[in-house]
């Protein structure tokens, strides 16, 4: 296979990154994931925009156009032959000897690569079980950085008590997951965290909020509670990845069951017309 090394697409076993690149020492660098659908990269340009968003951020600058960047990833899916998966994509603030105090004007590493996925179809069916877990990040959740200690640890948890996913909570107010935004409907409204610096805000999510408006679900943009999530009738998670899935039990810190969730269904029949 192939990978995208700066400018240049280049075999995978070719590709070699530097012993002091700040992404290696410091965690110093973002990244974004991109679904593609028969080929087709989808919702590319928010995805773009995010990506430009997390470097500004952290007083990173982006080597390349967006024009140039959207080229580098369509040689890349091409190249590989990849119809349906992701591709993955990371700029870091490059090769510097290793030292708290970065330099700027150094050359940022571009990388990246595909990986042929599926949708999720079973868990979209069934549903997930969550990991309800402290919420022990740092407080810039916004940006989409490629130092995710926090993430890992809570997925991990999750799994180790055979859950799918994470569920993070700051005390009593429920923010995230550990690689997806959370929500959860009450009386047929969808409540989910508002945009700030305590979640990343969600490419799909921004999406899924306009098929809601489209099919006239009402929407609160706006921190909910644990208490909420456990007197919720459902919950549902949302990413690039797994699109749209029903949450079916919450455990962990605390515990909660959803049932058939039609809102969720209804949603994700929308999301499925839409991207085929
Ligand atoms: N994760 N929240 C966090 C912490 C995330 O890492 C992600 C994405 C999301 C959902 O964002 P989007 O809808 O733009 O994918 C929310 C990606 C898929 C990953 O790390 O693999």
């Amino acid at each position: 296979s192939y990978v995208m090394y700066n400018e240049s697409i280049i075999p995978k076993e070719e590709a070699a990154i530097s012993f002091e690149d700040r992404g290696y020492y410091f965690g110093d660098g973002i990244y974004e994931v991109i679904r593609v659908y028969n080929g087709k990269l989808f919702l590319q340009e928010g995805h773009l925009e995010r990506f430009q968003a997390s470097a500004s951020k952290l007083d990173l600058v982006v080597p390349y156009s967006p024009d140039t960047m959207k080229s580098l990833l369509r040689r890349l899916i091409d190249k590989n032959g990849l119809t349906t998966g992701y591709i993955y994509f990371q700029l870091t603030r490059g090769i510097q000897a290793r030292d708290h105090l970065y330099e700027r004007g150094t050359a940022p590493v571009l990388t990246g690569f595909t990986k042929t996925a599926g949708v999720p179809f079973a868990k979209q069916t069934d549903g997930i079980d969550v990991y309800a877990t402290e919420d022990i990040r740092w407080l810039r959740c916004d940006i989409k950085t490629i130092n995710l200690l926090g993430n890992v640890l809570a997925k991990r948890a999750a799994e180790d008590h055979h859950c799918a996913e994470a569920l993070q909570h700051r005390g009593d107010v429920i923010t995230e997951g550990s690689s997806t935004n959370a929500f959860i409907v009450k009386d047929e409204t969808i409540i989910t965290h508002p945009q700030s610096n305590y979640i990343l805000e969600g490419i799909t999510k921004r999406y899924v909020l306009q098929l809601a408006k489209q099919l006239n679900i009402p929407v609160e943009q706006r921190p909910f509670t644990i208490g909420e999530a456990k007197e919720a009738d459902e919950m549902f998670m949302t990413s690039t990845s797994v699109e749209i899935v029903p949450v079916r039990s919450i455990q962990g810190s605390f515990e909660a069951g959803y049932g058939h969730s039609p809102v969720t269904r209804e949603l994700l029949g929308e999301f499925r017309r839409e991207v085929e």
